[in-house]
């Protein structure tokens, strides 16, 4: 099928040296409820390298959403530090948080999160038209998006019109759109087949190798199979942080662009800069 468009680069080759996409020092997240206190997150510390593809794992409870909502700059620590690149957004405030959001962070939802009334092209604009950056070239750049996710010819197709596999393709395209940092995906197969899984896996496996880092919260272990790393948390702590041996060959025969050697600590992906804000709150009814 798949995802023609994606060129590879060699930033996964592990010939060079290597920036850090995020660092998470003693990351600690205390929720208060009712005189009491849980600590769902109890001080963890790991390095995301550009160009490094992630899954965090770990039972009901462990800790996995507190740590995306907190690495998607949704939330703020109670202690510990969190570095995007080298800035340290533990401190920021609620509105330098969102700019973070919108600029450097694309968003990848289990449920997709795309706007019925909108086509996919609208949609996919969507992180656009927050920034107020709409115009007759960003027009353009997201049918490329659409493309480079094997939907351009659905262009004006509404969500209700496409499958859950292409709808997902639409909310990564969405999320690519402002060349984002790194992409943070919270389960996103959860949702799919089991065929339909395996193809948006690939998808995040071309985009992982053509540079971009990427983050994903997964239950199983055949999805983090995919991916070079995984780091499993239990009880607000990380249980394990290991390389997956086994990555490339979850991708499948006749897939020789994906045999990239797999290194956790993999060198620099494409362009730190700018990004996609993808917004979990729809906009309103109009066009963008
Ligand atoms: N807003 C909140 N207020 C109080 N406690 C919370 C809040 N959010 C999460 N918790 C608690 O923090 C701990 C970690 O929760 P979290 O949602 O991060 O787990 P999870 O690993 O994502 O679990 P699941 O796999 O079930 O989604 C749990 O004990 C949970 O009850
Ligand atoms: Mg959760």
């Amino acid at each position: 099928m798949n995802n023609p468009g994606f060129a590879a680069s060699d930033s996964n080759s592990g010939n060079g040296s290597t920036n850090v996409a995020l660092k998470l020092e003693d990351l600690q997240k205390d929720y208060f409820l009712k005189g009491e206190t849980v600590h769902a997150l109890n001080g963890v510390t790991f390095e995301v390298p550009e160009g490094d593809f992630l899954s965090i794992m770990g039972p009901s409870g462990s800790g996995k959403s507190t740590l995306l909502n907190l690495v998607g700059c949704l939330d703020r620590p109670t202690g510990g530090k969190l570095y995007m690149g080298p800035d340290d957004v533990s401190q920021m405030s609620d509105n330098q948080l969102s700019q973070i959001r919108a600029t450097r962070i694309g968003f990848v939802f289990q449920s997709f999160n795309l706007i019925p009334q909108l086509t996919l092209v609208e949609n996919i604009e969507v992180p656009l038209y927050y920034q107020g950056k709409l115009s007759r070239t960003s027009r353009k750049h997201c049918e490329e998006m659409a493309d480079l996710v094997g939907l351009g010819d659905r262009l004006n197709h509404r969500p209700a019109q496409l499958s859950g596999g292409q709808q997902q393709r639409a909310a990564i395209a969405r999320s690519l759109v402002n060349d984002p940092f790194f992409v943070l995906a919270d389960e996103p197969t959860g949702n799919l087949d089991t065929k339909t899984t395996e193809e948006i896996l690939h998808l995040f496996g071309d985009l992982n190798k053509a540079g971009k880092t990427i983050v994903m919260v997964t239950h199983e272990d055949e999805v983090a199979a995919f991916t070079r790393r995984v780091i499993r948390l239990r009880d607000g702590l990380m249980e394990f942080d290991r390389k997956n041996d086994s990555f490339g060959s979850a991708y499948g025969h006749g897939r020789a662009d994906l045999t990239a050697p797999d290194q956790p600590t993999s060198p620099a992906a494409t362009s730190p800069a700018a990004t996609s804000p993808d917004s979990p709150a729809p906009p309103a009814a109009e066009e963008p």
